[in-house]
């Protein structure tokens, strides 16, 4: 059993570090991991079509694989439990129905609200350049991973983001589709045994407008 859940918001958030070098003999058992990735999928997306994939690798066989494509980030692979690889589904919407159903079914939407919504935008999000539907897939796959790196702090581990690795290799080599599929970023997940690094932030004042 997992015995490190942290319940405390500000040390989730404020505690996190990228953590380069894990403790390889912990690992995340599949039950637990599906737990952090319903927890993250929390997240919101557009008109909540929930674009993210993710392949979870965490097998000797996959972890050899995906270090071929991490380039400098190759300690991060080998010695974490996993390394989710989050991608951009550019087809989401083909699970339109299924989400909007499965709305109703459970009472959150009544039939109406769904037929005017998918009527709304599944013109819009058939006919979207693929530029733009790019944008808006990117940005949900990115919300579901900073939630991925919160939710993995609140069961005790430690993350890294890694934008460092052959995107266009990675698809392909874990069998999805390389024009449907777009990489966001690989997050390795496990235990510190080396703490990760503070870093700067700017000041607010630097980031921020006031109107
Ligand atoms: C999209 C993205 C890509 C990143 N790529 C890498 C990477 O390839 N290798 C690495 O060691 N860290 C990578 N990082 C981690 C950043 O260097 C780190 O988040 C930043 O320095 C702030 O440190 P912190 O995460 O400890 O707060 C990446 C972070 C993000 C968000």
């Amino acid at each position: 059993m997992n015995t490190s859940i942290i319940n405390d918001f500000k040390d989730i958030v404020l505690g996190r570090r990228s953590v380069k070098n894990y403790d390889p003999h912990v690992k995340i058992s599949r039950e637990e991991m599906t737990e952090i990735l319903a927890e993250a999928t929390t997240a919101p997306s557009s008109v909540n079509m929930q674009p993210w994939r993710f392949v979870v690798i965490d097998t000797p066989e996959g972890k050899a694989k995906m270090a071929e494509l991490a380039s400098f980030n190759t300690n991060q692979v080998n010695t974490s439990a996993a390394v989710i690889a989050v991608f951009a589904d550019m087809k989401c919407f083909e699970k339109a129905d299924e989400i909007y159903g499965k709305s109703v079914e459970l009472g959150y939407m009544p039939e109406d609200v769904k037929e005017k919504l998918i009527s709304a935008y599944k013109p819009i999000y058939e006919n979207l350049p693929e530029r733009d539907m790019r944008d808006i897939v990117l940005i949900d796959a990115g919300l579901v991973s900073m939630q991925i790196m919160l939710v993995a702090r609140a069961h005790g581990y430690d993350t890294n983001p890694i934008g460092g690795y052959d995107k266009q290799q990675i698809a392909e080599a874990f069998g999805l589709e390389k024009e449907r599929h777009v990489p966001v970023m690989i997050i390795s997940i496990g235990k510190a045994a080396t703490e990760g690094r503070p870093s700067y932030r700017l000041p607010v004042d630097a980031v921020t407008t006031w109107k």
